[in-house]
Parts: C-alpha cells; sequence; structure tokens
C-alpha cells in the first residue's frame, strides 16, 4: 500500500506507510536535484567533459550479463527477506530478462549520461516496470555489483580459455604421436646440441601449457567468491542472506570481509599473472616457429591460410600469426604491470581508481582468448619436413656426447672422454665430416677403447634411442608420455 508524496521541488515520492515526512519549507528554498541517479545532494550539473571523462559504459557494458544475473540473485534474496514483495521481485526478474534481450539484439541505448552499465540498467528497470526497479539496489551498492560483476565475467572467460588450451593440447599430442621419431637436433645457445625427436620437443609445449592450464584453474578458486552484501564498505543493515545469493550465482562462498571484498582487485591480476605466462610460452613457441618455416632452417611448413604475402616481395610467405601472438605477448604483461600499479598503495576500501581494471583486463581475455584460438586452429596444419630436420641434426655433431658416454661406458673417465671427443670433433671439422663419417682407425688413434659398436651410437637414432628413461626423449618414451597426456587431457 503506497501514499504518493509530492514534493515541492516537483518529484513525487512514495512511502510504504504514507506519513513520510519532509520539510516543504526548507524544500521549497532549494534547487531541484540534478539529474543523475545519484543527484540529491548536488546543485551544479556535471561537466561534460568530466562526465565523458569518469564514465565506463563505453567498456563496461560488456559486463552487462553478468551485472543483470547478479542483480537477479540479490532481487531474489530480497524477496526471500521480505525486503521485495514477491510481485516486484516477478516485475524485475522480468524486466532484467527483457533487457537482457534488448541488449543481446543491439536493442539498448547506453547513456553516457548514466555513466556506468549498472546504472544504464537499473534505469532502464525502472522506466520499465516501475517503483520495483527504484528497490532493486536496496542493499547494495555498486561497488559490491561491480566486484561482483568482474568475478561472473572472468569466471566465465576462464572457462573458455581453459577450453582453448585444451583443443591446443590436444593438437599438440596429435602431432607428437605422429613424429615420435622424426629425428631433429636440439639446441642449446640456438647451437646444434643433441638430437631429440620433433614429437618430444612438442611435447615440451603441451608440458608448458599443462602448467597454464593449472595455473588458471587454481587462480578460479579465488575468482569464485562472491562480494555481494558488502554493500559500499561496511555491509548493510538489512538482514540479508548472502549464503543464498551465493548460491544462486553458483559462487563457491560470500567474501569474508565486506571492506576487502569490494577493494581488492588482486584476483583480476592473478588472473593476468597466468596469462602472462601462457603468453610468454606462446611467444616461444611463436619464435621457434617463425625460425623454423624461414629457409635457413626449413624444418616445417606453416599454413598457407595463417601466412601473409608480400606486397612488394613475390616470394614472401610470412608467418604472421606465429609473429603476432608473439607481439601481443608484450600487451599482457603490460596490463599486468597497469594492473600492479592501479591497485599498489590504494587505501581501503573501493576508490575510483579501480574502474581503470576494465580494459587492461578484458584486454588480456580478449588477447590470450584469440592468440590460443589461432594456434589451436593452426597447429593441426603444421606439416614437418623430416628430411630437413634429420640433416640438420647430423650437423654440428650432436652425437659427441653420445661418444664421450660410449667411452665411459668403456672405462674411460668423463672428463678425459670429453677431451678425446673434442679432438674427434677437431678432426671431423678437419676433414669436414660427420663424428659417424670417421674412420674406425681414426677414433682408436684417438682412444684405444673404441670398437666397430661404436658406429651404432654415433647415428642420431641411437642417440635418441639411447635417451629412452622417464622424461628422455626416445621415440618410446614420446609414444607412453603422449598416451598417459591424452588419458588425463580433460575433453574440451
Ligand atoms: N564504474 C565503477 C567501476 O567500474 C562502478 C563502481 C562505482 N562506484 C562508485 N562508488 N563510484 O568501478
Amino acid at each position: 500500500m503506497y501514499n504518493a508524496v509530492k514534493l515541492v521541488c516537483g518529484r513525487s515520492f512514495r512511502s510504504r506507510t504514507g506519513s513520510f515526512k519532509f520539510l516543504p519549507n526548507r524544500l521549497e528554498k532549494m534547487s531541484d536535484p540534478i539529474d543523475k541517479l545519484w543527484g540529491g545532494r548536488f546543485t551544479e550539473t556535471t561537466d561534460a567533459f568530466v562526465e565523458a571523462f569518469t564514465a565506463s559504459v563505453a567498456f563496461d557494458q560488456r559486463l552487462a550479463p553478468y551485472d543483470i544475473q547478479g542483480s537477479i540473485a540479490h532481487a531474489r534474496m530480497l524477496e526471500r527477506i521480505g525486503v521485495l514483495a514477491e510481485k516486484e521481485c516477478d516485475a524485475i526478474v522480468e524486466g532484467l530478462g527483457d533487457i537482457a534481450l534488448d541488449i543481446s539484439n543491439g536493442d539498448f541505448n547506453w547513456s553516457v549520461e548514466l555513466e556506468d552499465v549498472h546504472m544504464n540498467i537499473e534505469a532502464r528497470l525502472t522506466d520499465r516496470v516501475g517503483d520495483a526497479g527504484k528497490k532493486l539496489h536496496t542493499g547494495r551498492s555498486r561497488n559490491d555489483q561491480v566486484a561482483t560483476d568482474i568475478r561472473l565475467y572472468l569466471r566465465d572467460e576462464i572457462g573458455r580459455i581453459v577450453d582453448e588450451i585444451i583443443r591446443l593440447q590436444g593438437a599438440l599430442l596429435d602431432i607428437a604421436e605422429a613424429e615420435a621419431a622424426t629425428i631433429m637436433p636440439g639446441f642449446t645457445h640456438l647451437q646444434v646440441a643433441q638430437p631429440v625427436t620433433f614429437g618430444h620437443h612438442l611435447m615440451a609445449w603441451f608440458e608448458m601449457l599443462a602448467r597454464d592450464r593449472e595455473r588458471f584453474r587454481d587462480c578460479l578458486k579465488r575468482v569464485n567468491i562472491m562480494p555481494l552484501g558488502a554493500a559500499a564498505l561496511a555491509g548493510t543493515g538489512f538482514p540479508i542472506d548472502r549464503a543464498y545469493t551465493a548460491e544462486l550465482l553458483g559462487f563457491e562462498r560470500p567474501a569474508a570481509n565486506s571492506l576487502d571484498a569490494v577493494s581488492d582487485r588482486d584476483f583480476a591480476i592473478e588472473f593476468t599473472a597466468a596469462a602472462s605466462l601462457l603468453m610468454m610460452h606462446l611467444s616461444r613457441f611463436s619464435d621457434e616457429l617463425v625460425l623454423w618455416s624461414s629457409p635457413m632452417f626449413d624444418f616445417i611448413e606453416l599454413p598457407d591460410a595463417f601466412c601473409t604475402g608480400s606486397s612488394i616481395m613475390p616470394q614472401k610467405k610470412n608467418p604472421d600469426v606465429p609473429e603476432l601472438v608473439r607481439g601481443k605477448s608484450g600487451r599482457v604483461f603490460g596490463s599486468l604491470v597497469a594492473l600492479l600499479t592501479l591497485m599498489k598503495s590504494q587505501p581501503l576500501a573501493y576508490n575510483k581508481d579501480n574502474q581503470e581494471d576494465k580494459e587492461p583486463l578484458f584486454d588480456t581475455v580478449d588477447t590470450v582468448a584469440d592468440s590460443l584460438r589461432a594456434f589451436a586452429d593452426m597447429v593441426p596444419h603444421l606439416k614437418a619436413n623430416r628430411e630437413a630436420m634429420h640433416r640438420a641434426a647430423k650437423q654440428g655433431y650432436s652425437t659427441a656426447t653420445d661418444l664421450a658416454d660410449y667411452l665411459v661406458r668403456k672405462g674411460v673417465p668423463f672428463r678425459d672422454a670429453h677431451e678425446v671427443v673434442g679432438l674427434a670433433v677437431r678432426l671431423g671439422l678437419e676433414s669436414k665430416c660427420d663424428l659417424s663419417e670417421l674412420s674406425l682407425e681414426e677414433l682408436q688413434q684417438l682412444c684405444d677403447r673404441v670398437e666397430q659398436d661404436v658406429f651404432a651410437i654415433l647415428t642420431p637414432e641411437g642417440s635418441v634411442a639411447a635417451r629412452s628413461h622417464l622424461g628422455g626423449t626416445a621415440p618410446e618414451r614420446v609414444l607412453e608420455a603422449v598416451r598417459t597426456a591424452r588419458a588425463l587431457l580433460p575433453a574440451g
């Protein structure tokens, strides 16, 4: 039962009891409040530049589905505790549903005067459902609302990112299996070091991505905590049921401290740190793809669909996708530093600084999602040039360590064996041949322990086959690693 109370300043208010008190004489002397949801205490309108400068709606409208999700849960909770009547709650829920539809159809007129996603949606709700809309904000603030929105958003995005990592990992497993026995040079200092299998190299990428996936999953534990109920900073005097709201929204639990809940963004920083590590990994992967696809290496061919040509040099096929991903790592690292700097030294609780969290966070999500998508789409079409890889593995005396190990097994102390092999390499350099092309006599002149069986270990195949311990590069170990990984990899 509501009675409209007309105030002298021209705005009508309603009170439940009708005994709404106001001071007409004093109000008569006051100017009208400015036209803002928070306009009551203001006498001057907001400067037009300041209005645009402080608004976040241009970028935070991305949070709309989560804002609506949060508002629906909040309204249901308010109904449960008797603050909203059933009819009011129904009107709010229905109105918000319609607004969600309008937004997804592009039929929502975002207004800078309404500052942010929260006030745009609330104002539209009130337009649609009247007074019930004005009650939605009972017991909450934009401070706990925005923190909730970002967490809901990030929770969804982490799910999508994890799925893309799984897709990329699946693609790596497929090639690693097909190339388990493909010989390539392994490098240290970008100099040929020892032969490895291409499958083993690809499984190194798989491992990095497995840790990245784990980091995102772990971060999710701290993202999935509900700020709602913290209100502006100190909580609310209404008998809210936070456990119920948290349950409706699928949060693990309500945040334990209201000041912390509205002010901290460490979960976003943690996400961006995990994203930075992922991008660092992708940048290394990218760099190898760029090198390997150059004619000097010629180890792989990238699919045409993922490369571009040159406007002047007709022969060019440029590895744009890995190059771009390598470059994009920079903006994600930048976002991490931006978010850390944004939070550094901020006094409790909410400060407007926090509005600056969104663009770096959104950009990080977009960059990571796009980079993963490009990689997951491209990797299945990588073609390995087995001959070129094998040829390169035979260059650079990559089996020198195998020869030293051979001598050790024949009773030569490792340091002496190292020196003997150094001399053998020098001999090879002088006669421009590989260790396996030196004659038995030449090798025996360097060390009399050398026998005919030495040639089996001097080939790259012999070298990789010998490394058949757990974590080694031998083809059967790679196949085993692929099998184990496949069994553990969740469906994407
Ligand atoms: N647009 C604001 C943000 O993104 C929402 C919270 C505003 N709160 C406030 N007290 N001004 O942080």
